[in-house]
């Protein structure tokens, strides 16, 4: 199989396996399609969270996707990637003082606050300074709207602050005067795959922006939708299209924009963007039938690719995957599809990246692409694992395949480690084994 003209097999030989692959393309289409079927006054925001590499996200910057962050990595990488500060937006629920400085210092457009402690800090922190910050509030919101693989609103959460104790607060922004609080965020889940549910989440999120206002005087400077779009990972499921959420949310939008010409409009989005376009490359090690099952042990596992191990669900279900070469001196016998485990070389039953997957007789030698990898892959995996470290990433453009990310090589990883060599003296007081007596 290829990828713009360019076999897997050639990149496997190039850059070794495992291997992350982006289709740069792709990418350009997604954020491209997104934006252009969107209500114009609606920017979108990528999140950094899905897939951190510097390359995929400018990839998305040049196709006008803003940038939401998490970490001081994260806020440097969109800086090092040439993002305006006008065009960050700060997120999470325990951010650091280094963090929170940071946001300052570089001035990025918002920071949104989880919690009134955080708030305070913020204003702290500007005060010494004697800048000012635009402060969003996240509302962890009373309803959650079912349709998301993963609500995070409507119950007990770490997130944002409760919409009762928001609508209560007062006015905030006389409250604050070197934070300046002005909008709101709010996130309800991820992996929606219906339309509709995007559009009751906007619609709640659009109302409560307006009673949020109200309540308190707030000034609506800003209104972040969330967002959430997912993509199809298994069988039954089917993708969302970009111009059916338009045809949900643009109306929505339109009314909400005439009210309110002034107010920034976001949209957060990260899966939807990413998650399409990155293939995760194993190359088979060893075949073996255990108790009559076939097994494919491959060079890639879940420490590369948690989610593969099944996504909020008890039953494993398998990300889509497909065999991308096969050694050159079988190349014509695929032979009858069969029912395969592939695993990793994880020293743990769960390192299981296709249980029963329907794939033709596999090899030692063999590369295997796991599909629809291109969100919460390495970033979202327990990499140090077996201290294996993470994979290369490769990313094609324009037909050519660009290294994105280096492999860790094992100079990377024990670079970190520190060797406490024990005095003398502890040594000695470790009894030794004698023999025994008889
Ligand atoms: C607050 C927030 N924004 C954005 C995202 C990205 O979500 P997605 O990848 O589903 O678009 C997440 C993911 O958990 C999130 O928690």
């Amino acid at each position: 199989m290829k990828i713009q003209g360019i076999e897997f097999e050639e990149l496997a030989e190039q850059f070794g396996t495992p291997l992350y692959v982006y289709d740069g393309d792709l990418l350009t289409d997604t954020i491209t399609g997104l934006r252009r079927a969107l209500h114009p006054a609606i920017e979108v925001f990528y999140s950094l969270k899905a897939n951190p590499n510097i390359s995929v996200f400018n990839t998305l910057r040049l196709g006008g996707a803003r940038a939401e962050v998490s970490s001081l990595v994260e806020l440097r990488t969109v800086l090092m990637a040439g993002t305006a500060p006008s065009d960050i937006v700060f997120l999470g629920p325990g951010k650091s003082e280094r963090e929170l400085v940071a946001c300052l210092e570089t001035g990025v457009y918002a920071i949104v606050v989880e919690s009134f402690d955080e708030l305070d800090d913020i204003e702290r922190l500007a005060q010494e300074r004697g800048v000012r910050q635009h402060v969003v509030l996240r509302i962890n919101p009373t309803c959650a709207i079912s349709g998301s693989r993963l609500t995070m609103g409507g119950k007990p959460r770490q997130f944002g602050i409760d919409e009762a104790q928001v609508l209560a607060a007062g006015d905030l922004s006389a409250k604050y005067r070197y934070a300046e609080v002005g909008g709101i965020q709010v996130y309800m889940g991820t992996r929606i795959l219906d339309a509709e549910v995007v559009g009751k989440n906007t619609r709640y999120i659009l109302d409560l922006a307006e009673r949020v206002a109200e309540a308190t005087g707030m000034p609506l400077d800003t209104v972040d939708i969330g967002g959430g779009l997912g993509v199809a990972y298994f069988e039954g499921e089917d993708d969302l299209d970009a111009v059916d959420v338009a045809t949900e949310i643009n109306p929505l939008l339109d009314k909400f924009h005439s009210a309110h010409p002034d107010t920034r409009l976001i949209m957060e989005s990260g899966r939807f963007l990413t998650g399409r376009a990155g293939v995760y490359v194993i190359g088979v090690r060893y075949v073996k039938e255990s108790m009559g099952e076939r097994f494919a042990i491959a060079d890639g596992g879940t420490h590369h690719h948690m989610a593969a191990v099944g996504i909020g669900s008890f039953v494993k279900r398998n990300f889509p995957a497909v065999l991308l070469s096969r050694r050159a001196e079988e190349a014509t016998d695929l032979g009858e599809s069969q029912p395969w485990n592939v695993t990793g070389p994880l020293c743990t039953p769960n390192d299981s990246i296709l249980k029963n997957a329907q794939l033709p007789a596999l090899l030692p030698g063999d590369l295997v692409g796991i599909q629809r990898s291109g969100a919460y892959g390495p970033s979202a995996s327990p990499g140090l694992f077996l201290s294996h470290g993470f994979p290369a990433e490769v990313l094609v453009s324009g037909g050519q395949a660009h290294l994105v990310r280096s492999r860790d090589e094992p100079e990377d990883l024990l670079r970190h480690q520190h060797l406490h060599q024990p005095s003398t003296s502890t040594n000695q007081s470790i009894p030794t084994y004698q023999g025994s007596e008889s």
